[in-house]
């Protein structure tokens, strides 16, 4: 695969996580039923991997490019996503707290595609 398709793959995968987190993060607030199906435990697993291991491949292939402090952030910051996102769908015992860790999640996201255009840590605020 070129370095074009990662890319691609990549930010669909982004574009699909997105998604999904804020229909599983609204049947967590609402306590729907739908959110013990299988597909929907296994199937966000599967999206964050693939944007993760396409992200390391595309920093690897830009070589020293990639090596960059915006990359690290990014890296940091997705582990954030996925933590604090696990408190929004799981951990968290109240409707509330899930409720605001969905919405700390989807901040936290916004500052990564911030990260991810601007090839900068300050993100929109660069
Ligand atoms: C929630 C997490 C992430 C989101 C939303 C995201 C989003 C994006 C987007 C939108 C782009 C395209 C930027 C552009 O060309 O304008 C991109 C590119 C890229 N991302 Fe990510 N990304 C995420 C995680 C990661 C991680 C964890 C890594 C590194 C391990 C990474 C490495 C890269 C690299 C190297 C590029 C290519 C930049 C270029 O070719 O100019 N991303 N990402």
């Amino acid at each position: 695969m070129n370095y074009f398709a990662i890319k691609h793959l990549h930010m669909t995968a982004a574009g699909l996580s997105i998604l999904f987190f804020v229909i599983r993060a609204y049947w967590s607030v609402t306590g729907s039923a739908l959110l013990q199906k299988r597909a929907v435990k296994i199937v966000p697993h599967i999206i964050d991997t693939i944007l993760l291991v396409c992200g390391v491949a595309l920093s690897i292939m830009l070589g020293a490019a990639g090596m960059q402090p915006w990359v690290l952030t990014k890296i940091i910051l997705l582990i954030a996503y996925i933590g604090v996102g696990t408190i929004a769908i799981k951990r968290g015992k109240t409707a509330k707290t899930r409720g605001i860790a969905a919405v700390i999640a989807v901040a936290i996201f916004a500052y990564i595609v911030g990260v991810a255009i601007n090839h900068n840590p300050a993100s929109w605020f660069a």
